[in-house]
């Protein structure tokens, strides 16, 4: 069995988003795209690994594969949910019309049907891949509702009086939507409504989620082929994570999506965030970051370590984990003594300032901090190497975990972070002020 400390990675060959992510009977469960064969994309299985405490992570192999029609080409993206103590995964299952035939695990010019399943465990750890799935809600054909290919990646949540899922989709003419539908069995789904917002949001919406905080309501997405303005881009193909504060009814399903919102992450490399709550009812979001390429060790995709998220006058912070925080907590005097699990860095940056961390370069100017990690990641033009935030509004706070593959930069507690994959980063801090090291 393989253990990872803090920063969950493939196992090996390749994964993509986080999947079924929940607290279910003293595990925290993160289940995973992923493709067994090769460190590229395929037919997607579900990957499987727990916590006990999202800092200490096992990989538990394949959790889902296909076995059904509907799902014959891939288990795609879904989410989890507990209802009388028993985990129910819901997820996408997809069946090519026009498999490539030089290359089964690719489909051609999206000819492909989608529908929403879903399968239960009675311990979270064994489900029957060949009796107990069951289709909740058909491939979309010829239906005004949404795309019968492109409808994807269904999270539930409990209501309430009734069990709301909300699943990506895009109109025909290619704008991004979501559809929400609402059961109160959890297995007759019945669509009621859905959102949308102006084409600059890109043609499909990926991976959403929805839930409530104590100040407010968020809706997340993953856009695809979005031209948002912001002082961030993304390196794949305009493919963004973000964020906005909403509001939702639950009578009518009906969302209300104003034209404030965020980069879920100020990086490059976050996607397809999802979210749980965790024992202590926080709630907390994990991501896929995705990496211009393999490890040397021939594995790609990692996960970020679980954030908190809480809304502030409108705005949505991602705050590091208390637990991760606490892992961290042998005091050091050089990254070169810190644990293969890495290390964390408390330090103040102020105006003008700059700090370097093993190559990866942090800096601060007009308000905005600056990332570059040209001197850290492999060159080709198709990889962007340098993020900024927007104006930052609260403080010179810096504290950041840095992992060999992975440097997370969170901005006075989680007003932003940076988040960016990295290879070969040197071992050494330099610049800002005040800095503490801790290793895990
Ligand atoms: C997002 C995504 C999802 C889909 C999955 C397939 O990265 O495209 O929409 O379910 O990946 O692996």
């Amino acid at each position: 069995m393989i253990t990872q400390k803090i920063h969950l990675k493939a196992p090996d060959n390749w994964v993509n988003d986080p999947n079924g992510f929940i607290y279910y009977k003293g595990y925290y469960h993160i289940f995973y795209q992923y493709f067994p064969y090769a460190p590229r994309w395929g037919t997607m299985h579900w990957g499987h690994a727990v916590s006990k405490d999202l800092v200490t992570w096992e990989h538990r192999g394949i959790a889902l594969f296909p076995t059904k029609k509907e799902d014959q080409n891939g288990c795609f993206s879904g989410s989890a949910i507990e209802k009388d103590g028993t985990m129910h995964l819901v997820y996408t299952g997809v069946r090519y019309e026009d498999a490539d035939p030089e290359d089964i695990h690719v489909c051609r010019a999206d000819h492909l049907k989608s529908a929403q399943l879903m399968i239960s465990s009675e311990d979270g750890f064994y489900f029957d891949n060949w009796a107990d799935k069951r289709v909740i809600i058909p491939p979309l054909s010829d239906s005004p509702v949404g795309h019968p290919a492109d409808t994807r990646d269904p999270k539930i949540w409990r209501g309430k009086d009734a069990w709301y899922l909300i699943v990506g989709s895009r109109t025909e003419d290619s704008q991004g939507q979501v559809l929400f539908y609402r059961s109160e069995d959890l297995s007759t789904w019945k669509y009621v409504n859905k959102a949308a917002k102006s084409p600059s949001f890109g043609w499909m919406w990926e991976c959403p989620d929805y839930f409530e905080t104590e100040g407010g309501s968020v809706l997340l997405l993953s856009v695809m082929g979005a031209s948002l303005d912001g002082p961030s881009r993304s390196c794949h193909g305009n493919n963004h994570n973000i964020c906005f504060p909403v509001k939702f009814q639950e009578d009518t399903c009906e969302m209300t999506i104003p034209d404030t919102w965020q980069f879920l992450d100020c990086g490059l490399d976050l996607y397809a965030a999802q979210t749980t709550v965790d024992e202590a009812g926080r709630r907390i979001m994990t991501a896929w970051l995705r990496m211009p390429e393999a490890a040397e060790a021939g594995w790609i995709g990692m996960f970020c370590p679980p954030r908190v998220v809480e809304v502030k006058d409108g705005h949505v912070y991602f705050r590091m984990h208390p637990n991760v925080q606490k892992a961290y907590s042998r005091e050091i005097t050089e990254p070169s003594q810190a644990s293969p699990a890495g290390y964390r860095v408390c330090m103040n940056l102020s105006e003008g300032e700059e700090a370097d961390i093993g190559g990866f370069l942090i800096r601060r100017e007009d308000g905005h901090i600056y990332t570059d990690r040209t001197a850290v990641c492999p060159g080709n033009k198709d990889v962007l190497l340098t993020a900024c935030t927007p104006k930052i509004m609260e403080g010179t706070q810096l504290e950041i975990l840095v992992d060999e593959n992975m440097v997370e930069v969170f901005i006075n507690h989680g007003e932003y972070v940076v988040s960016q994959a990295v290879y070969h980063l040197g071992k050494w801090v330099r610049g800002g002020s005040s800095t503490v090291l801790y290793s895990a």
